[in-house]
């Protein structure tokens, strides 16, 4: 008989809720049936005890800093591995093989243009715009652009989304940055690799010959890597959330980019980076900074520092940190900013505050010396992370959407307003 745990009810009811198990032990108490059979919901703001689904494609372990993509490690995969293959990874749960890859390249390669009056749009949009601004809305658009690929229920229309998608977001992030520079667009270069194309589409112009610099391009593949997936993250529960109404692809992928945008989220990158900035600007004084982020009536926190889950180093911040190096290298004048990030790094992690409460360097710690290394502009950041987190969202929408138990989305909730009152006319309040 499977395991299961008692609760006793406060009127006295004895339920017994299974525990399920899955294939790394983890466990967690099904309380699927609590409400039909106690009258009694679960309350847990943030879900910080909540599982909302099993879920095959990414494991990771907080405690211990694991993190592996369909079980292999991620510091294997990105040491050894094309995004690309990462991406087949992740949305078929195999790596491909060498005729996987190249067929899924092809196909990829034939769809990284956008509709010409898709191109318009950005005409409409403000000259200093935010790019993941820019980035959600045109994904949001792509669902006017091809209707005929909008049922979630019907697996072709879902392969040729998925294709469109991965396919055309690097194109629709370069000209949102084109677009903010005022230099014409780039149209995609199908004979280079994904990463290189967009390196191409981001800072070539019509004028000059531009070489892609190949640690530049593997530098880019790396944090993609890293990047790719991370569970039930903010974004990605928000992909699942709104898939589950039935959304199409497009919107429900709009949806998560617009949730990666915040600073405690994906636009954390773009945030530690000005904060490092600040700190280089404020006399490089490390202590301050790691002081008011200690201080209890000071809002201010160290960005690119804790984790959700990660309660140990964050594995994705150890590779990005080790390829730091090798990317400023090549850098003639020694990126400043980083040596403010080591300082802070070896304060913030010897003060009993951090130790403590278990903070380290998160992914976004590094991520952004790296992107300026490369010469990617800060509101560009944050699009690097969508990018890179785009085959994440959407294995797990379609993996929600391939379950036999999904069900839509809806939490419930304790409610503490008002209880009933007779309404006032206007006169009379
Ligand atoms: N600086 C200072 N103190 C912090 C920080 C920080 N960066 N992060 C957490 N703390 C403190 C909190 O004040 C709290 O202290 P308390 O127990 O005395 O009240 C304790 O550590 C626990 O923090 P919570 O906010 O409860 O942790 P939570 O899991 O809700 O938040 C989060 C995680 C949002 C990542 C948080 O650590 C944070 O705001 N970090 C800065 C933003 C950031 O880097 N985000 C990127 C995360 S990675 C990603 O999304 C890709």
């Amino acid at each position: 008989m499977a395991e299961v745990a008692k609760l006793k009810t406060p009127d006295g009811k004895e339920l017994d809720l299974p525990i399920v198990e899955g294939t790394e032990r983890e466990r967690a108490l099904d309380i699927s049936k609590l409400r039909s059979s106690a009258d009694l919901i679960t309350l847990d703001e943030g879900y910080v005890n909540t599982g909302s689904c099993t879920s095959a494609i990414t494991f990771l372990d907080g405690e211990k800093g694991i993190l592996r993509y369909r079980g292999y490690p991620i510091e294997q995969l990105a040491q050894q591995c094309h995004f690309m293959e990462v991406c087949y990874l992740l949305i078929y749960g195999e790596l491909p093989t060498h005729e996987q890859f190249e067929n899924f390249s092809r196909t990829l390669r034939r769809h990284t243009l956008l509709h010409e009056d898709m191109r318009l749009f950005y005409d409409g949009f403000p000259r200093d715009a935010h790019p993941m601004a820019i980035l959600g809305s045109v994904v949001g658009a792509m669902s006017t652009f091809y209707q005929d690929s909008l049922d979630p229920h019907d697996p072709d229309q879902v392969d040729i989304s998925i294709v469109r998608l991965l396919a055309k977001l690097p194109t629709i992030a370069a000209f949102a940055y084109k677009k903010s520079v005022g230099q014409p667009y780039v149209y995609p270069s199908n004979d280079l690799s994904y990463c290189a194309n967009f390196l191409r589409m981001m800072f070539a112009v019509p004028s000059e010959p531009y070489e892609v610099d190949p640690d530049f391009v593997s530098a880019l593949n790396l944090l993609l890597i890293v990047h790719a997936d991370h569970e039930q993250n903010c974004s990605t529960s928000t992909v699942r959330m709104v898939g589950s109404s039935l959304a199409n692809l497009f919107a429900s992928i709009s949806a998560g980019i617009s949730a990666l945008w915040g600073p405690l989220h994906g636009g954390a990158n773009e945030a530690c980076v000005q904060m490092l900035e600040q700190i280089r600007r404020d006399g490089s004084n490390v202590k301050k900074y790691v002081d008011m982020a200690k201080d209890k009536h000071n809002n201010f926190r160290l960005m690119g520092f804790g984790h959700r889950v990660y309660k140990n180093f964050d594995p994705r911040a150890k590779i990005i940190k080790a390829a730091c190096d090798k990317v400023l290298a090549k850098q003639k004048v020694r990126d400043p900013i980083f040596d403010v990030a080591v300082e802070l790094e070896r304060v913030a992690l010897s003060d009993p505050y951090f130790i403590e409460r278990k903070l380290y360097p998160n992914v976004d710690f590094y991520s952004g010396v790296i992107y300026r290394a490369i010469g990617i502009p800060l509101q560009m950041f944050t699009v690097l992370f969508a990018i890179g987190r785009l085959p994440g969202w959407i294995a797990h929408w379609v993996e929600m959407h391939a379950s036999p138990t999904t069900k839509i989305c809806r939490p419930r909730q304790i409610y503490i307003g008002p209880t009933e009152r007779p309404f006032l006319p206007m006169d009379k309040r």
